[in-house]
């Protein structure tokens, strides 16, 4: 997948889109090299990469540089890069220096937060040529509004709320939405609801795709698992195992053999 001409036309064929995050150069390489349709670099990069407690730290300049090196080894991946905490809500001006940034970045797409309040950006966004990737449901830049990481849309009032913003978000020329931490019957029934694609996360099998933080699905990363995350492989106890062979070695004398070093 390459363009956001590919989502559309997945959902169009039932084809489900598989969508993981990258950061840096040598992660986006490998997912380059899979058959992962779609990389998204995300504001999840403060708390990943970065080791804060929530995205809110993230900054345009923080997500610009992670977007540039993903793209450098993303080859024939579309890139789509989060707006970051604020960066869309202080006007359009403000808001469209942000998109440049992500964009002259190397970002085919950018993703945004919300719907309610930002209509008008969300319609210069998609009217100034930019893709735009709505996110509703649980938006971990409204973590305080919610009291913490709680699934949404639990209520006939949330429901109702999630299906509206997510009929808003197409209408304003969305190219597809992710819906995180939504009741599974309720993601299936915005899914059918939309004729662009939905991406879950902790959102059930409904949806038209799927998006898992890549070292939530390597493993590397379980500081927090959620119930919603699969690791494919257990990353943290293979790369510790890498290091305490090394570690041996060195200390044995076994590392570097005569044919890892010079004459
Ligand atoms: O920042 C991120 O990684 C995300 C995904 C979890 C959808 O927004």
């Amino acid at each position: 997948m390459n363009s956001v001409h590919d989502f559309t036309r997945f959902k169009a064929e039932g084809r489900k889109i598989s969508v993981v995050t990258a950061y840096d150069a040598w992660s986006a390489r490998l997912v380059a090299r899979s058959h992962v349709d779609a990389i998204l670099v995300g504001d999840s990069a403060a708390m990943v990469m970065h080791g804060h407690p929530t995205t809110l730290a993230a900054t345009v300049g923080l997500m610009a540089v992670h977007t540039s090196a993903v793209a450098r080894a993303a080859a024939g991946k579309l890139v789509i890069a989060d707006l970051p905490f604020l960066s869309f809500r202080k006007g359009i001006a403000a808001a469209m220096t942000a998109v440049g940034a992500l964009v002259t970045s190397g970002a085919q797409a950018v993703k945004l937060e919300g719907v309610d309040g930002h209509e008008d950006v969300v319609r210069q966004i998609v009217g100034s040529g930019v893709p735009v990737m709505g996110h509703v449901g649980l938006t971990p830049q409204s973590i305080h509004q919610f009291g913490g990481f709680r699934v949404q849309g639990r209520n006939d009032a949330g429901a109702t709320t999630l299906l509206r913003q997510a009929h808003a978000l197409e209408d304003l020329g969305c190219f597809s939405i992710v819906l995180e931490c939504v009741p599974a019957e309720l993601a299936a029934r915005i899914t059918s609801g939309l004729q662009i694609p939905t991406i879950g996360i902790g959102a059930g099998s409904g949806t038209d795709g799927q998006v898992l933080v890549l070292h939530d699905l390597w493993g590397v990363d379980t500081t927090h698992t959620p119930r919603f995350v699969r690791r494919y492989i257990d990353g943290e106890c293979l790369l510790t195992d890498a290091l305490n062979r090394y570690n041996a070695d060195v200390k044995e004398a076994e590392f570097p053999r005569p044919e890892e070093s010079y004459s």
